[in-house]
Order: C-alpha cells, then structure tokens, then sequence
C-alpha cells in the first residue's frame, strides 16, 4: 500500500528535507583534497544533534547486508555506488568524486538526498557521468505529477541515462518515503515490467535516486558485507531527492 500524506504531514516532511538539505550542502562545500571521509561523517553528526534530528540511516536494518548500518552518512568514492563507510583510511584525493547520501527524521518524518561532488579537477568523462545523472534526476521530477504512473519516472531517468551511453544500477532503487526510510513503491531507475506501474496521486512522496555506472551496470558487495562497487570499477554517480506528488506539480522537499 502505498500512503498518501496531508498537507500537514508534508509540511513536517518538508522541515526533515531542508534540513537534509543544508546538512549535504554544508559537507560539500568541505570537500577537499586531504579530507577523510570520516571528517564528514562528525560535521553530519553535529549537525544533526544541533538540530534535534534523529540520523535515519544509523542503526537502520538492511536485510540484505544482515546488519544494521553504523553511520549517518553513506560515503561512496568513485567506483562505489552506494554504501560507502566513512572512515579515518579513507582520504579524498584529487580527481576523486564523492556520493554523499544521508536521512534525518524530525517529530517521525523522514528526508532523504543524496549528491555527488568532485575533489578538485576530474576527468571529463566523471564530470559528464555527474552531469547526466543529475539531469536524470531532474528530468524525472518533472514527471512527479497526478495521473502520471510510476514507470514515467523510472522510465524517463533509463530513458536519459542510456542514451548518454552510461549504465543503470539495477540492484538498488528508490523508494516512497513519510513516517518510514523507506515505504512503497519501489522506485528502481529503469522500467520493471515486474512491478505494479501505479498512478500518481496526490500526497505520495518518492525519494528518487538514481544510481548510474560510467561502465557496467554490474554491482558487487564488498567484503565489508555494505559497500556497493561497479564491478568493473568504473566511476558511479549518485543523486538523490524526495518529491512530492502536489496538485500544483512536483514539491521538491529536499531543496529550498
Ligand atoms: N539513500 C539510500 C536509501 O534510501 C541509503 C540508505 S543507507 C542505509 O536506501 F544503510 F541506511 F540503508
Ligand atoms: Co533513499
């Protein structure tokens, strides 16, 4: 079932999101060459409890990892897709590109966003990966209106992704989101012929988040048991919004 939330429930959806919002935004502009990724994971946590904001992701259950994550942060660098650990051995260098994704909830309701940022000057096929992905991204929220069906999303972000010539990560998807991470549909960034193709209607608030390989669109766990890679090491791009279905069109809670 998917739940449709009120005016009221959107607006309490919408403080989570901007703050989700100012929190990305604010660990991405210290992005730099010497930082680890752990450095970014204690500035999240900090702006987290100074706002009186619960971490979504910490100690959330992945069934398919078998454990519970550990951090407020996702931090996935370069040929990681998603489920990147912070980490003090982890050090940004030049030419890498960064995925961070990260969840609060504040009185019960739940914001989600994920960016990817460059580490200096990157090479010109990571810039074009970043780019189409987040247009991807973009293209999709357009189509986050009453009486659209899901697989206009999932299908206008394959659509833009593969006629760049970049890859779909299949293994990972979106999500609806509210009093929950992550609630019905899926949201996955291709057209699953599989699933239920549901209308749009309003109140429904998808977190879309395509996940889009340079190479490949083959995954891998690490050993790790959480860190999502492109098997063929190519570089993966990140990005990541909660939207909601308004009579006055797509509500982008995660940004001003
Ligand atoms: N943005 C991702 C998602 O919505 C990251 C979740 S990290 C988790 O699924 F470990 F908490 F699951
Ligand atoms: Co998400």
């Amino acid at each position: 079932m998917i739940v449709r939330k009120t005016q009221s429930e959107l607006e309490k959806m919408r403080r989570s999101g901007l703050l989700v919002h100012d929190i990305l935004h604010a660990l991405a502009a210290q992005v730099a060459e010497g930082l680890a990724t752990w450095d970014l994971e204690v500035a999240a946590v900090k702006m987290m409890e100074d706002a009186g904001a619960r971490p979504a992701f910490k100690n959330y259950f992945v069934p398919a990892a078998g454990e519970r994550y550990r951090f407020v942060l996702c931090t996935s660098v370069n040929d990681e897709i998603v489920h990147g650990m912070p980490s003090t051995r982890r050090i940004l260098r030049k030419g890498d590109i960064v995925s961070i994704d990260t969840g609060v909830s504040l009185n019960g309701y739940f914001g989600d966003s994920a960016l990817t940022v460059a580490v200096g000057e990157i090479s010109d096929e990571a810039k074009r990966l970043m780019r189409i992905t987040e247009e991807s991204l973009e293209l999709a929220i357009g189509k986050v209106r009453e009486g659209n069906r899901l697989f206009d999303i999932c299908g206008t972000v394959e659509e833009h992704v593969v006629s760049n010539g970049f890859s779909i990560v299949r293994e990972y998807v979106g999500h609806g989101i509210g009093t929950q991470l992550h609630e019905e549909p899926q949201v996955p960034n291709y057209v699953d012929r599989r699933n239920e193709n549901p209308r749009l209607r309003e109140g429904m608030v998808l977190a879309i988040e395509p996940m889009v390989n340079a190479g490949r669109p083959e995954a891998k766990v690490l050993k790790d048991k959480w860190t999502a890679v492109a098997k063929d090491g190519s570089y993966s791009a990140h990005f990541e919004h909660c939207v909601a279905v308004t009579s006055n069109g797509p509500w982008v809670l995660t940004r001003p």
